[in-house]
């Protein structure tokens, strides 16, 4: 039997039709894009048609699209690059972000901060939503640029973006979002949200790893981090990866086309596998419950049992999802979102992350069902032996 795959967060098969769009440009069109010639203008015009693919698909300008490596690079060209722009502007550098930020923000924060700059991490509250006082607060100190993800790839929390775009504007600060895990799963308007930077990538949505793009809506916030030729207006030169970029606009372009099928169907599986579980497991938390949450994200804490034997079981069983801790140096330590949260540390240690995906279907989730209660009464019955949980 196949396995069945539900960490489409961490990353997502990559789709036929999107290898298929690609493939032409690590053969037939492998020129460099800025060459004159016609092997130049072939990669050239599949380069200039993946930056009108993925700016159709969030409403902005082909202009405002710049390629990066991925979410991580895109995260650190918008959060470092607005702050080294404010200081050359004679401003302090300041970053405003969130507790519950994908590291490739606060780690960007962070070096921030090495530059001789200042972070400030606003709270969440239980569900995991930014406290918009907080924010208030924070805003009034002039900050460099304002970073908030637009859901976070842990627990699937939705942040209010209008309210906070709105905030943001009125006090004049750029804001950024990681929307690496919001592009493809629910509606971002840009009109409606005035982001100035958002980050996303390919690997998440079908295209392959290693492709992102930051969408700069105002040149003037940002300076580059890398330095080089003048490639993509200087802001991230280098020689295009023209057929990741060409990946990344057809996987943006099949999102577009089927979100509003996509958001229900993602919905309806994701409350029935955390129906089935809950009725499997009764002492089973669902996180973020009360908040808005994204269609394909699911975690889950289960009392008394820790999360990596849970997993290791589950894949033994033919189950792929993940945890929501990390084993960083040595032990076994709950993840910065869920203690952000104010998850007791033992329930955090038995949080799992179901994260489902285009192609997931009812048999994966009852398959999921069929092997969850087994799973955690043997790893509820082995911490038990061994003393702990
Ligand atoms: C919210 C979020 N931001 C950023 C990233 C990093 O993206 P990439 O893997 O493309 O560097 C991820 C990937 O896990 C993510 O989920």
């Amino acid at each position: 039997m196949e396995p069945v795959y539900l960490d489409h967060a961490a990353t997502t098969p990559v789709r036929p039709e999107v290898l298929e769009a690609m493939l032409p440009f690590l053969s037939a069109a492998w020129g460099n894009p800025s060459s004159a010639h016609r092997f130049g203008r072939a990669a050239r015009a599949g380069f200039e048609q993946a930056k009108r693919e993925v700016a159709d698909a969030l409403g902005v300008e082909p202009g405002q699209v710049v390629f990066t490596s991925g979410g991580t690079e895109a995260d650190n060209l918008a959060v470092i690059g607005a702050a080294l722009a404010a200081q050359a502007r004679g401003k302090a550098m300041h970053v405003i972000t969130t507790k519950i930020e994908h590291k490739a923000v606060l780690a960007a924060a962070h070096a921030v901060v090495r530059l001789g700059g200042r972070e400030t991490l606003l709270p969440v509250d239980e569900c995991g939503v930014v406290d918009l006082d907080a924010l208030d607060q924070a805003l009034a100190d002039e900050p460099s640029v304002v970073s908030i993800m637009w859901v976070n790839n842990e627990v699937g929390v939705v942040q209010p973006m209008r309210e906070i775009a709105r905030r943001c504007r009125a006090a004049g600060v750029p804001l950024h979002t990681d929307a690496v895990q919001a592009f493809g799963k629910l509606p971002i308007d840009l009109d409606e949200v005035p982001c100035i930077l958002v980050s996303i990538s390919g690997h998440k949505l079908g295209a392959p790893k290693g492709i992102g793009a930051l969408i700069v809506r105002d040149r003037t916030i940002i300076e580059a981090l890398i330095h080089g030729g003048g490639q993509q207006f200087g802001l991230r030169p280098g020689t295009e990866n023209v057929a990741g970029a060409v990946a990344l606009g057809r996987a943006a372009l099949i999102a577009r086309q089927e979100l509003d099928g996509h958001v229900d169907r993602m919905c309806t599986l994701r409350d029935r596998l955390a129906a089935d579980l809950k009725a499997i497991v009764p002492d089973l938390v669902i996180h973020c419950l009360e908040a808005e949450r994204a269609p394909h994200v699911l975690s889950v804490s289960v009392p008394d049992a820790e999360a990596e034997a849970m997993l290791m079981h589950l894949d033994i069983a033919g189950i792929a999802c993940s945890a929501g801790s990390a084993c960083t140096t040595g032990a076994v330590e709950p993840s910065h979102v869920l203690v952000a949260m104010g998850v007791a540390r033992p329930l955090a240690l038995g949080t799992l992350r179901f994260s489902l995906g285009h192609e997931t279907t009812d048999d994966d989730i009852a398959r999921v069902g069929a092997t969850f209660g087994s799973v955690v009464a043997r790893v509820r019955a082995l911490g038990a032996a061994l003393g702990r949980a």
